[in-house]
């Protein structure tokens, strides 16, 4: 049993691998089941500003698993900062007892920090890195990613710069533009209902906005940008082996705009 959360396809890239039919985190936690048991237990997620994304940590937080395996694969862009010991942290708060988390580096969509052509070119070792990944869950190997001085430090920079910022400051990062016709694929692709179409524009409304740009990375205008400067505003990302059906599917949450998309 894999459970993923994904704003532009790498997280259910690799949930994929692992499983035929991952678990979306923001539909699961739209259902009523609470316990889930299995002889494996995985989640797959992206790591933002070294951590799981807020949902993620929701979900681990409030749900219950039954298993003598469990395991967390997080997929990072550029530096994960220690994401594997803060994620061992996070299981312990919630009381999961994990047996391995690992790494794995693939396009940052990160966009005030990477121009998206320019990574797409870049060859991260994905295929090599997921097929040890992969033999490690098989084997159902013990272990949690190697973290350094250097992660913990990059790390402690991260949340000194973050004291500095007012709290709500990932809750105003977009903002739409006049480009915006009002399609509706935003609202689509947003897993925490945070966008929403009114008198034909997008609206974003601030609060559990997940941050996960993929209302942004999905807009066929490019009408969703960042308050902060972008590397380059005019390129967008989705994982090559993701389709926009699969992005929609993961992280819907208006029944009715699913069926009808
Ligand atoms: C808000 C935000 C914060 C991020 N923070 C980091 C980070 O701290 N380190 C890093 O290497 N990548 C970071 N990234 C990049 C993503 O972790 C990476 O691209 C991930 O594979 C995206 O997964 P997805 O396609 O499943 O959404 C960040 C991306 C976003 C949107």
């Amino acid at each position: 049993m894999v459970f993923y959360f994904t704003g532009t396809g790498n997280s259910l890239y690799i949930a994929k691998q692992i499983e035929e039919n991952p678990l979306s985190i923001p539909q699961v936690m739209r259902g009523k089941q609470r316990e889930f048991t299995a002889d494996s237990i995985g989640i797959v997620a992206p790591v933002y500003g070294h951590e799981v994304p807020p949902m993620v940590r929701e979900f681990m937080k409030k749900f219950v698993f039954h298993t003598d395996y469990f395991y967390m694969i997080l997929t990072y862009g550029n530096r994960h900062g220690g994401a594997a010991e803060l994620a061992k942290k996070l299981c312990d708060e919630c009381g999961i007892s994990v047996s391995y988390i690992n790494v794995i580096m693939m396009v940052d969509n990160w966009l005030p920090g990477f121009d998206m052509n320019e990574q797409k070119k870049i060859d991260k070792g994905i295929d090599e890195n997921l097929a040890v990944i992969l033999a490690d869950l098989n084997a159902r190997k013990n272990m949690i990613a190697e973290v350094t001085d250097t992660d913990r430090a990059a790390h402690r920079q991260f949340l000194d710069n973050m004291s500095r910022m007012p709290a709500d400051v990932w809750q105003h990062l977009l903002r739409v533009t006049d480009a915006c016709i009002g399609c509706g694929v935003c609202e689509k692709v947003c897993p925490a209902a945070s966008v929403h179409v009114v008198d034909g524009k997008a609206v974003h409304i601030p609060g559990n906005c997940q941050t996960c740009l993929a209302c942004a990375h999905a807009c066929p205008q490019k009408a969703i940008q960042l308050t902060i400067p972008e590397k380059n505003p005019d390129a967008r990302y989705r994982n090559e082996h993701i389709s926009l059906k699969e992005i929609v599917e993961a992280n819907c949450q208006i029944s009715e705009k699913m069926e009808n998309q």
